[in-house]
């Protein structure tokens, strides 16, 4: 009995110290260490130096910015909210319409995001029919901002003369004239990265052994900071991992991460050309992929090249860890499966053909993580003792993180400063129970290619190109 009091004593006291902790925020000057100088952990810095966090230090295992991180890119497609938040949403309507609100809003006014926003619409297509069901459904479900393309000739009129010249067989879909179009990826990057470090509040260590987190710095249970592969620790009150496709390779997301890739490539346009692709729409189909104009300071410095994308469920890499099963991990190569290229040259074929003998660009993988829901994972680790932990997440960008960044930026401080809104608070929670008996091939509602989720290590070597594709 004398026992069981004592316990209880001691829960309320352990109960009230954890409310205490949770509700007392970081001084200004805590040590805050982010793990990842991708597009999410940028971002965050910047949000937290606009906070006025004077402490920061952000790692990475690549020179700034990583030749690894999906931002590093040449232009993303962005898609404003087409609702505000809503009591009577769903909680995963609610939570987007929230991110997308929040992304938003910087992308329109902040100064060092909007120069790189180009609102220039967003034509949602698909050839299949399944896949277009979706289209349809969604589009038809909001007449007020998608209008209807009704043949190959609606198509060619929503792209300057002389762009859209392929016959378009198959096509169908739909056209959003405002509140979407594309961003300038790396620049924006390099802007952000700029302002960070611009009042000495944040530094970034980007190197290959300085920058490379071998792996987190536990005391008492309790994550204090990293190591990295040079042997240093980073000592911090906070740490925030923000990773990307790499975060599931140093703490255990129970399954929650998927690493996923995607390709991409280029293709090289002239200096003539270059004013009449300058400024398009995106044309995305959900089923074969999608192209966005160059950059203005990729025309500026005479390399103007159109960036494309097949679409497709995506690429996993099974390996053997330490769990019994197989596990995805990333895998980096600059080079793209022969499939995925073929398709980026019938992509191009249907719908600009005139481009379509140029060679491709600088083909990659580029890594992303799905979460099974696909929202964003933005959560204190449970730790030791839930509510308390030190360690924080952001991961999960599942396709749409780069257009949502700056909401990430605002929602890691917010968690932070434990006042992230409740309802945000649940929908973004770290949720290994949605990831139960996950499988790992599951298309996750995206279509085209194959139809399927495709293991890298079934893709034999000669089945790959590299270098330029012609
Ligand atoms: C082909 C493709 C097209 C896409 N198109 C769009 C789009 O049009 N619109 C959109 O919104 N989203 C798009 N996305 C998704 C978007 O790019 C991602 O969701 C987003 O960039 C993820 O950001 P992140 O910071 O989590 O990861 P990243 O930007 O990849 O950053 C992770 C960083 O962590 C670093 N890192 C990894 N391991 C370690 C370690 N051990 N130690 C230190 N550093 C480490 C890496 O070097 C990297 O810099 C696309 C993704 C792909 C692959
Ligand atoms: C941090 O700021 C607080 C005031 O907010 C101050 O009392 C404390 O000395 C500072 N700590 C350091 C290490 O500068």
């Amino acid at each position: 009995m004398q026992l069981r009091y004592w316990q209880l004593c001691l829960n309320v006291l352990a109960t009230i110290t954890i409310t205490m902790a949770a509700l007392e925020p970081p001084e200004k000057n805590s040590s805050i260490l982010i793990i990842g100088a991708g597009t999410w952990g940028t971002s965050i810095a910047y949000r937290l130096v606009k906070r006025g966090y004077t402490n920061i230090k952000v790692l990475d295992s690549n020179t700034f910015p990583s030749s690894i991180s999906a931002g590093n890119d040449l232009n993303k497609i962005l898609e404003e909210p087409i609702s505000p938040p809503a009591a009577d949403q769903s909680d995963l309507d609610y939570a987007w319409n929230t991110i997308e609100a929040l992304s938003s809003e910087v992308w329109r006014n902040d100064p060092v995001h909007k120069p790189h926003y180009h609102p220039t619409g967003f034509i949602y297509a698909a050839v299949g029919d399944e896949a277009y069901a979706k289209v349809k459904a969604a589009a038809e479900a909001r007449p007020d901002v998608y209008s209807l393309l009704e043949d190959a000739d609606a198509f060619r009129r929503a792209m300057p003369e002389g762009v859209l010249t392929g016959d378009l067989t198959g096509w169908r879909g739909f056209i959003r004239r405002q509140g979407a179009g594309w961003v300038e990826a790396r620049d924006i990057l390099l802007d952000v990265h700029a302002e960070a470090v611009k009042v000495g509040a944040a530094t970034f260590v980007c190197d290959p052994e300085a920058g490379r987190v071998a792996e987190l710095l536990y005391e008492d249970n309790e994550v204090v900071g990293a190591k990295t592969a040079d042997g240093a620790t980073h000592r911090a009150d906070y740490t925030i991992l923000a990773a990307g496709a790499g975060a599931s390779t140093l703490i255990d997301f129970e399954k929650q991460l998927r690493p996923t890739a995607w390709t991409l490539a280029h293709v090289p346009l002239t200096a003539a050309e270059a004013p009449t692709y300058a400024e398009l729409p995106v044309l995305f189909a959900v089923d074969q992929g999608f192209f966005l104009s160059p950059p203005a300071s990729a025309i500026a410095a005479g390399e103007p090249e159109l960036k494309i994308c097949d679409e497709h469920p995506g690429y996993i890499h099974l390996a053997d860890g330490k769990a019994k099963e197989k596990s995805p991990v990333p895998v980096q190569r600059d080079a793209i499966p022969r499939s995925s290229a073929d398709n980026m040259q019938k992509l191009l074929q249907a719908t600009v053909p005139q481009l379509a003998d140029r060679p491709l660009l600088r083909p990659r993988l580029c890594w992303d993580s799905d979460t099974p829901d696909r929202l964003f994972l933005i959560a204190r680790h449970p730790g030791s003792s839930s509510s308390q932990s030190r360690l924080l997440v952001a991961a999960g960008g599942s396709g749409n993180g780069f257009m949502n960044a700056p909401a990430v930026g605002i929602l890691v401080a917010d968690l932070l400063e434990d006042r992230l809104e409740e309802r945000m608070a649940k929908a973004l929670r770290w949720r290994p129970e949605t990831a139960v008996d996950r499988d790992w091939f599951d298309t996750q509602g995206r279509f085209g290619g194959a139809d399927k989720v495709v293991d890298l290590g079934e893709i034999p070597d000669d089945d790959w190109t590299e270098g330029p594709i012609r």
